[in-house]
């Protein structure tokens, strides 16, 4: 018997998809009998025929609204193999359960109206499951009986099939002329197609073998969890991703490089010599090394190590992916934070064209340079699977925000070393003989941050203190003179600023931040870049009535008569911090008081 398929199937709403997969399993006769007896009572039609596609219905939504909405999985099993079928729906907002299906399969197959030919949704499935490393496609050319079973309405789909799967690397592509509702070439070959030599769909997925030609080839386990039960005993557990390992092995856990060998493997609650890819196991080591999860056990070809990295990603959330943004990225059994550097170019899902872009936005396809939080073990999805798929989690609401894969590492983070030095930041602010800290002023335009900034940097410089003021305005004719005022700008903005106080700060200086920094995420990152310790959050609070009433600028009447588009507090957001280190009323207090509230809170730290 064949090892296990595992395979996905993708088509429009009315390709027939759900008759066809229905139709096999009936007619392999992989139904149990009270199935098939409801089948039978709940699916007899106007006409009295069977209607197969009940049978794929795993989802209420589904009969009720004759769509799919998330992804079925069937397991049903023949004389000569064992199947899981996942089936996507295909509607173009679902692109996601898509490539959740895809994900998971080693083949899919596309359904084609022979009606229609290949249209749109035939190149978004077919570029989807290539992107999720599926490498075997099947085109079920359906609705066949539709054009009396006609040779040339076949051929002439099968060369713009052709045409189409020209750029993918696929490893085997095969096209069978279909009728789903008839039966025609799903389980026994087609008598009205006497012309097609090859085999119903049915016996060619039994046949296929997708195995991959390096499975076998040494052995890669990500760390899934380290198990503890006792002082003696210190197992890693998690599943075999690739080759086997035995007991005598030697193997080096990444991404630290240290070796051990492996002293017990205990597979399935029981003691063993060996196991290989696919099984769970917890393995013991024959000395102390530095394990934990997320960490990968390898013999032979090591995936790489690095921070930086280059991915396609499919984005699924509702708010856009905004290049700099702090997300968490689970890879493999890793779950880190990490920031999309940059947006390299977007895909035109249809076409394939690359183009190029700031944002990329739900069911949107992108090249982007990834940067992880520390270094961690990756291979290319085209190699592995399992280090080669990452998801991204959004920080705040903790929804799976994107997808995608992995296509190389970047070469940079290889080259970039940091380099120690014999001064160090301790030693600078001794010699100042002062903490250096970064004190944070955020709030709306108008609310008096540079007043206070000011005031406040003029009396810590009288008591001989060392100091740098910062203020987003003056940044904004220099370092920062290429931004406007974009999220993603703003974004940038804020993080250069928090590097800058946070070089400053190395530098024994106390610095003083006077920027809107709208976004409390923005500001979260800024506390990270420049340490917890050093980071004072003041929340400079003026109403937006009392800034526009002020309105020292004139910015607010031109942002409300439109001549300035994203103005804070008009046009775009200002989220308040929730609990800021000091708040200030702006507007009852006078910049004195506020000032003695800022150096109260320094001298007592
Ligand atoms: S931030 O939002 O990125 O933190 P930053 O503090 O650097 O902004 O700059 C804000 C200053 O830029 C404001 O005080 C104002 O003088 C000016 N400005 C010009 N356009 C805008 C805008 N669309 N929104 C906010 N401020 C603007």
């Amino acid at each position: 018997m064949n090892a296990l398929l595992k395979f996905a199937t993708c088509g429009s709403v009315d390709d027939g998809k759900s008759t066809l997969i229905g139709h096999m399993l009936y007619d392999a006769k992989l139904l149990f009998t009270d199935q098939e007896k409801a089948l039978m009572r709940d699916s007899r039609g106007s006409d009295g025929r069977i209607d197969y596609s009940l049978l794929l219905d795993g989802l209420m939504a589904e009969r009720e609204q004759k769509i799919t909405i998330d992804v079925a999985y069937r397991y049903f099993t023949t004389r000569r193999r064992s199947f899981i079928v996942a089936d996507a729906p295909g509607h173009e907002e679902y692109t996601r359960n898509m490539a959740v299906a895809a994900s998971f399969a080693d083949l899919a197959v596309i359904l084609v109206d022979v009606t229609h030919g290949v249209v749109q949704q035939t190149r978004r499935h077919l570029r989807i499951c290539s992107m999720m490393g599926i490498k075997h496609f099947v085109f079920a050319v359906n609705k066949m009986d539709l054009v009396n079973y006609d040779q040339k309405r076949f051929d002439k789909i099968r060369w713009e099939i052709a045409d189409l799967t020209a750029e993918y690397f696929t490893r085997s592509i095969e096209i069978i002329p279909v009728s789903a509702t008839e039966g025609d070439n799903v389980t026994e070959r087609s008598t009205h197609m006497p012309w097609y030599a090859g085999e119903p769909l049915l016996g060619y997925l039994e046949g296929i073998d997708v195995r991959q030609a390096d499975d076998a080839d040494g052995f890669l386990m990500p760390v899934q969890r380290v198990c503890r039960p006792n002082r003696s005993f210190r197992g890693f557990q998690g599943q075999i991703e690739r080759g086997s390992v035995g007991v005598g092995d030697e193997l080096t856990v990444l991404p630290s490089g240290e070796s051990a060998r492996v002293e017990r493997i205990i597979d399935a609650g029981w003691e063993a010599e060996d196991a290989g890819a696919g099984r769970a196991v917890t393995l013991t080591l024959d000395r102390e090394i530095d394990v934990s999860r997320g960490c990968v056990l390898v013999r032979g070809q090591r995936p790489k190590v690095t921070r930086l990295f280059a991915a396609q990603l499919l984005w699924m959330d509702d708010s856009p992916l905004v290049a700099g943004k702090s997300y968490m990225m689970k890879l493999g059994t890793k779950l880190i934070p990490a920031t999309v550097m940059r947006i390299s170019y977007k895909i035109d899902v249809n076409t394939g064209a690359r183009l190029p872009s700031a944002d990329l936005r739900r069911n949107e396809l992108a090249v982007c340079q990834i940067a992880a939080s520390e270094k961690l073990a990756l291979d290319p999805f085209e190699r592995s699977r399992g280090l080669g798929s990452l998801i991204l989690i959004d920080r705040v609401t903790n929804m799976t925000s994107g997808c995608g894969v992995v296509l190389h590492p970047l070469r940079r983070s290889d080259n970039l070393f940091w380099q120690s030095t014999d001064i160090t930041r301790e030693f600078r602010a001794n010699q100042k003989g002062q903490t250096p800290l970064t004190v944070w002023l955020t709030g709306l335009s108008g609310s008096g941050k540079s007043t206070i900034a000011n005031a406040l940097e003029k009396r810590l410089a009288s008591m001989g203190r060392h100091t740098m003021l910062l203020d987003g305005d003056n940044l904004r004719h220099g370092l920062n003179g290429n931004l406007g005022f974009a999220e993603r700008d703003r974004i940038e903005n804020i993080r250069r600023i928090a590097e800058v106080a946070k070089l400053m700060n190395d530098a024994g200086l106390i610095v003083l931040v006077a920027a809107i920094s709208p976004y409390r995420q923005d500001r979260e990152r800024a506390r990270e870049i420049i340490g917890p310790d050093s980071f004072l959050e003041v929340y400079v609070n003026a109403s937006l009535a009392e800034c526009e009433r002020r309105d020292v600028k004139g910015l607010y009447r031109k942002a409300r008569s439109g001549e300035i588009p994203n103005f804070t507090g008009v046009s775009s957001p200002y989220e308040p911090p929730l609990s800021p280190a000091i708040e200030l009323d702006s507007v009852n207090s006078s910049v004195e008081d506020c000032v003695e509230r800022i150096l109260s809170a320094l001298s007592n730290d």
